[in-house]
């Protein structure tokens, strides 16, 4: 019997009894849809590696309504901590900090320290209201794939591993939070995100960047890796070298050599409008143009779902043209980076 998928929703009540009986809920937020678990119960937290098919290494992401839940699960906050949440809560910012007793060690993938955040979304505040306890959600997406940004995406890669999608309408801010390890004097960004730089230094100073290069998430990637070695070597140990991947080959539009291309069907995933493309616009199969003036967040907003309908053209090869780097044009180009193969 092929596997049924699940119903999409809009019933937050309905939500959280499903969550309340250990089942897994796809809901948007801000940033993308997380595929959400009671953060509390570790079977239902089981489940969740299990439908992604995400290795036990990489750690999920604590959501919770308010600040009530916050001295339950992690230390007292820094005073960095402390004006990151006031300035950036709700929001697309993800705090890692030391953890304590009552986060199971599989949300947190054996670290001493636990990533939370508060999301912005109003049906998510409402879930997370209702249901009254913490859920752990990673990006409700397979392993590896590219994030979801409308509940369709999810009903496409997971509707037949999962319980229920609350339909939250497409995100706003279309890349996932930034995550900051404030458990060092300095904090720390481990993920570009919806929060940029430049808006964390205007709080909190200067910052150190630690995302993870080739040499680590190779050993990220080895299953000899042990979550020590992790520890040491990868801070952020999802920031795999390849991630957000389209199953067409994904490069960037500098580095393709045209003449290998000619023959070829090919996409062109263009970030505005008055830019020059790297061939004439007509040459390409398909375009997918990310905004008309170069703004920012609007090229956030939309990057995902045009990655996604390029990757059902059937396409040989998408080339994308690299972002500004500055603002969210750096949370772009990560994914950029790591979506190419
Ligand atoms: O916007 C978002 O953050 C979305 C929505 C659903 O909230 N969630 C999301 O989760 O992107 P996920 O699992 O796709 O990414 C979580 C990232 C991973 O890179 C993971 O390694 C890192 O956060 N992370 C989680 N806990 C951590 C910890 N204790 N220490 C270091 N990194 C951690
Ligand atoms: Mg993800």
């Amino acid at each position: 019997m092929p596997d049924a998928k699940c119903p999409i929703s809009t019933d937050v009540s309905h939500a959280a009894r499903i969550l309340r009986a250990g089942g897994l809920v796809a809901f948007g937020t801000e940033t993308v849809y997380g595929l959400g678990a009671n953060a509390l119960d570790e079977h239902a937290v089981a489940r969740i590696y299990e439908a992604k098919n995400r290795p036990h290494f990489d750690p999920l992401i604590v959501h919770i309504a308010d600040t009530g839940w916050l001295d339950r699960l992690a230390e007292k906050l820094s005073p960095a901590a402390q004006s990151l949440a006031n300035t950036f809560w709700p929001g697309p910012l993800t705090m890692v900090l030391p953890k304590k007793n009552i986060v199971p060690d599989l949300v947190t993938s054996g670290l001493p320290s636990v990533a939370i955040r508060i999301p912005s979304h109003p049906l998510a505040l409402e879930l997370l209201q209702q249901f009254d306890l913490p859920i752990a959600a990673p990006s409700a997406n397979p392993f590896g794939q590219i994030s979801p940004t409308t509940a369709q995406h999810v009903l496409d890669n997971l509707g037949h591993r999962i319980d229920l999608i609350l339909d939250s309408g497409p995100c706003d801010v279309g890349v996932e939070s930034t995550v900051v390890l404030m458990t060092d004097d300095r904090p720390q960004i481990l993920r570009h995100g919806g929060i940029t730089q430049e808006q964390l230094e205007s709080v909190v100073g200067p910052v150190d960047v630690h995302l993870g290069n080739e040499a680590e998430a190779s050993s990220v990637g080895s299953s000899a890796c042990s979550t020590k070695e992790l520890h040491a070597g990868v801070a952020a140990p999802g920031m795999l070298s390849q991630h957000y991947s389209p199953t067409t080959p994904l490069m960037l539009a500098g580095d393709v050599d045209t003449g290998l291309i000619s023959n070829k069907r090919v996409g062109l995933l263009q970030f505005s409008e008055t830019h020059t493309a790297a061939r004439h616009i007509a040459d390409f199969a398909s375009v997918e143009i990310l905004t008309a003036d170069g703004n920012l967040r609007l090229a956030a907003a939309s990057f995902f779902a045009a990655l996604r309908r390029l990757d059902a053209e059937g396409l040989d090869l998408i080339l994308a043209e690299p972002f500004p780097d500055h603002g969210l044009g750096r949370a772009l180009n990560d994914r950029l980076n790591r979506a190419c193969h």
